[in-house]
């Protein structure tokens, strides 16, 4: 291996293992959570956002009944969650949670926690959901989507 090839090579391990922990570490602070779906509106208890410590998660993950997709919820603040379909604009893939927000492994489309688009080819944003706390639940109506 000549010089040029070995700091190639250093490079790429390095940018790899950056990846993979800013990805452990989005992973970290995230929940997958089973949620029940009545006609387009899942409900969530907002107890999912908090770990055994008590302490809050950024970001949990919504399998609902029925739903062929992923739904990112990202907490803001105690009463504000922006919840993000995870299905790529570009192609229609499945999305990952990353520190910065979301990224698609298909063709490298990145965006941020708002679902807007850091990186192409998607040109589109994410599809918001309209969102609102009612008691101890986080509501998510998949039929209002937010402009
Ligand atoms: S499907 Fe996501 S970038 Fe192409």
């Amino acid at each position: 291996m000549d010089r040029r090839n070995f700091i190639f090579n250093s490079i790429s391990l390095a940018a790899g293992s950056l990846g993979l922990s800013m990805y452990l570490s989005a992973c970290g602070t995230q929940k997958q959570v089973q949620a029940s779906n009545k006609s387009g509106l899942i409900t969530l208890p907002l107890q999912s956002f908090k770990n055994e410590k008590g302490e809050y998660r950024e970001m949990v993950s919504v399998n609902a009944e029925g739903v062929p997709y992923v739904i990112f919820v990202f907490r803001k603040t105690e009463s504000e969650f922006t919840a993000l379909k995870g299905m790529c604009t570009h192609n229609a893939c499945d999305l990952n949670p990353v520190q910065t927000g979301l990224d698609c492994p298909c063709h490298g489309s990145r965006f941020n926690k708002e679902g807007t688009v850091l990186n192409g080819p998607a040109s589109k944003n994410l599809t918001r959901y309209f969102t609102s706390v009612s008691g101890n639940d986080l509501l998510i109506n998949l039929n209002k989507v937010i402009p």
